[in-house]
């Protein structure tokens, strides 16, 4: 969170003022920092240069266009997993022979579209998935490059939610069925062959995991090998955990260290889709006090930013940092920062140490540039927030606050009802 810091009592994103920014642009606004996001993309780029690596950078943590056009031109591919990140992957300038498609449920028209721009592969998640991807090749007369994700059953040891390699997951592939199921695919004349993939889960704290993931794929590989197989690409998918309160996750570094080894031994080549490592501590979601409210030995902190903005705290009990704009002393009071959704799970924090804060003071709500605005819904009928990226000493509006027009679009009332 280097990129947010305090200087003379204002808390800064880079060198500005993020009072001004919520002056500018109203409450609540997500903030986004260039440099935060570039030295994330870096030091992957770095740590991965050894081993070639082709990083992806998953949408799904935050699509706007903007930030999918900074990662892009510092050359990032994209991890897409449906039509619609496939259009705004497109829309931002992606490369499609730089795009891996992800996702257990692509319907037909994902594929056709996808196989019509040229993507570098599918990661296919079962045989029926195969079937249809084939059979929609075939139709359009091309052959759908692909590899095969494989569920390795490995605990990626974070929370249940996020956890996605393991044997009772809907994810992949069971690592007993995908031999045969390779085998199955060399036949398909609308499949071709490139590579083998697999995703464990997001927010992992150790590498110890994916490299035992990554010992069971290999396995695999030697035996797809041995059968005359040819991979080009191993996909190892996202994962890489960020701290967001005390969590320690290992580096990019010690990552590629970690799995350059074993690696070493094959010509493949090393594909990742990293998304929260490199967006989630360079955002943070901006709010302001309404109210506060006492009740029995609790103070609730009534703020303007909810659960439709950031769900992350109500879904998964999940940890943000929350540090006032204008620095504060004084003695802390434990209070429930909480939104005006009409839900008790609706917070933002519980029980948490802040200074005494009232109403009108505003707030940062800290490592939401991953898994917030992208998981941002109008629950309540609230327009979605503003969107805004900071670029050395200048700032940006990328999306604007949606306005009351915005949340009935495409809603019509049939004339029966008139
Ligand atoms: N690749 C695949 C196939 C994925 O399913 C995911 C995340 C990623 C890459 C990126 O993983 P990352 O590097 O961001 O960990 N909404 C949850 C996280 C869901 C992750 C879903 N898949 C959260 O807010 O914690």
């Amino acid at each position: 969170m280097k990129h947010f810091s305090y200087q003379k009592k204002q808390l800064h994103i880079e060198n500005i003022p993020l009072s001004t920014l919520i002056k500018t642009y109203g409450s609540p606004t997500y903030v986004y920092s260039y440099a935060a996001l570039k030295e994330a993309y870096e030091s992957y780029q770095k740590a991965f240069k050894p081993l070639n690596a082709l990083l992806c950078y998953s949408m799904k943590c935050n699509s706007n266009l903007s930030i999918l056009r900074s990662f892009i031109n510092l050359g990032s591919g994209i991890d897409i997993v449906s039509g619609g990140e496939l259009f705004r992957a497109l829309k931002a300038g992606a490369d499609p022979k730089k795009i891996v498609f992800s996702g257990v449920g692509k319907n037909a028209e994902e594929m056709t579209y996808a196989l019509k721009k040229g993507i570098l592969m599918f990661n296919v998640e079962s045989a029926q998935e195969l079937a249809l991807l084939d059979q929609v090749a075939l139709k359009l007369k091309k052959q759908a490059p692909i590899a095969l994700r494989i569920n390795p059953n490995i605990d990626p040891k974070t929370h249940p939610y996020i956890t996605t390699g393991m044997k009772k997951s809907k994810f992949g592939i069971q690592y007993e069925e995908a031999f045969n199921l390779y085998q199955e695919a060399q036949q398909r004349k609308g499949i071709h062959i490139r590579g083998i993939d697999c995703h464990i889960g997001s927010q992992l704290t150790q590498v110890g995991p994916f490299v035992d993931a990554l010992e069971r794929v290999l396995a695999l590989v030697d035996k797809i090998q041995s059968q005359g197989i040819a991979l080009e690409y191993l996909d190892l998918g996202g994962g890489l955990g960020i701290r967001y309160n005390e969590e320690k996750p290992p580096t990019p570094q010690a990552y590629a260290r970690a799995i350059g080894k074993a690696l070493s031994a094959y010509k493949l080549k090393l594909i990742l889709e990293p998304g929260r490592s490199l967006m989630g501590n360079a955002g943070a979601l901006l709010t302001q006090v309404l109210y506060t409210k006492d009740r029995d030995n609790k103070r609730f902190v009534i703020v303007d930013a909810a659960m439709n903005d950031l769900i992350r705290p109500a879904f998964y009990q999940s940890y943000h940092e929350i540090l006032p704009l204008a620095q504060k002393s004084g003695k802390k009071e434990k209070v429930d920062v909480v939104g005006p959704i009409c839900e008790t799970g609706d917070f933002l924090a519980t029980d948490r140490a802040l200074p005494k804060l009232q109403s009108g003071d505003t707030l940062a709500v800290l490592s939401a540039g991953a898994y917030g605005f992208s998981m941002a819904s109008h629950y309540n009928t609230r327009p979605k927030a503003a969107e805004v990226l900071v670029k050395g000493s200048k700032h940006y509006l990328i999306r604007k606050r949606e306005n009351l027009k915005d949340l009935i679009k495409g809603e019509e009332i049939p004339k029966a009802l008139q």
